[in-house]
């Protein structure tokens, strides 16, 4: 199974991936996470990246498209695979197209989670996310047993540097601007599947599954 999770900064899209791996056994494909491993490690693509990210903008997109092909093609997710914030602009969506294309594969599903604004802003000004294993967590809805230590691998967690109040503004105007339209474009395709994202992850990860399957 190939799926999309598409949605804004803070819809929850980590959070569920992270449910679903466990669930359908397919790996997360996360190009945020990824670009921050980059950045930590300073390695060539994490300095190209890392004036945009804490701008709040996108990174261009061929550093993108270069990385998600990257990691597609690893054996993992040779039968199926969970995209988290890819694509996010129409080119990034031709790009993923005419790949599976050429591998003779399709996507499934894009799954479209819908949150308020006024509840993103929320979720991302208190979330903390563990250093090792990117585990998000929430100060108040959903705080790991041990302040500052992640439930599930025992790593520090921090604060990311782009959930700060004015990045997040800016992160939202670049999904309406940017990202939005690729609902119309998965629409068009027949594989868009909307859900509400503002109830309890459990509550989320149902209405997910009842779309999926078992
Ligand atoms: P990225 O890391 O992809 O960030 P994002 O899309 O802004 O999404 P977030 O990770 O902020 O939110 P999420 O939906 O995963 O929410 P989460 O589950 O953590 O991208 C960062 C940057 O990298 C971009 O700005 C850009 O610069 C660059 N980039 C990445 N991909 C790119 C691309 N393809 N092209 C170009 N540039 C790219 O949840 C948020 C919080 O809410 C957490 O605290 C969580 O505990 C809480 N929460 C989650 N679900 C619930 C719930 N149901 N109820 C209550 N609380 C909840």
């Amino acid at each position: 199974m190939n799926i999309i999770l598409l949605g804004p900064p803070g819809a929850g899209k980590g959070t569920q991936a992270k449910i679903l791996e466990g669930l359908y056994h397919i790996p997360q494909i996360s190009t945020g996470d990824m670009l921050r491993q980059a950045v930590q490690n300073n390695t060539e693509l994490g300095r190209k990246a890392k004036s945009f990210m804490d701008a709040g903008k996108l990174v261009p997109d061929q550093l993108v498209i270069d990385l998600a092909k990257e990691r597609m093609s690893q054996p993992d997710a040779a039968k199926g695979f969970m995209l988290d914030g890819f694509p996010r602009t129409i080119a990034q969506a031709r790009a993923l197209d005419e790949m599976l294309e050429s591998l003779h594969r399709k996507l499934d599903y894009v799954l479209d989670m819908e949150v308020p604004t006024t509840v993103l802003i929320k979720r991302l000004s208190g979330r903390r996310t563990c250093k090792s294993c990117n585990q998000a967590y929430h100060m108040e809805f959903e705080p790991p047993a041990r302040s500052g230590v992640c439930d599930k691998c025992g790593g520090a967690l921090y604060q990311r540097d782009d959930d700060n109040e004015a990045t997040v503004g800016k992160r939202l105007e670049v999904y309406d601007d940017s990202t939005r339209p690729l609902i119309e474009y998965y629409l068009d395709q027949g594989i868009l599947r909307v859900l509400k994202g503002d109830d309890s992850p459990e509550t989320v990860t149902k209405r997910m599954q009842e779309i999926l399957g078992e």
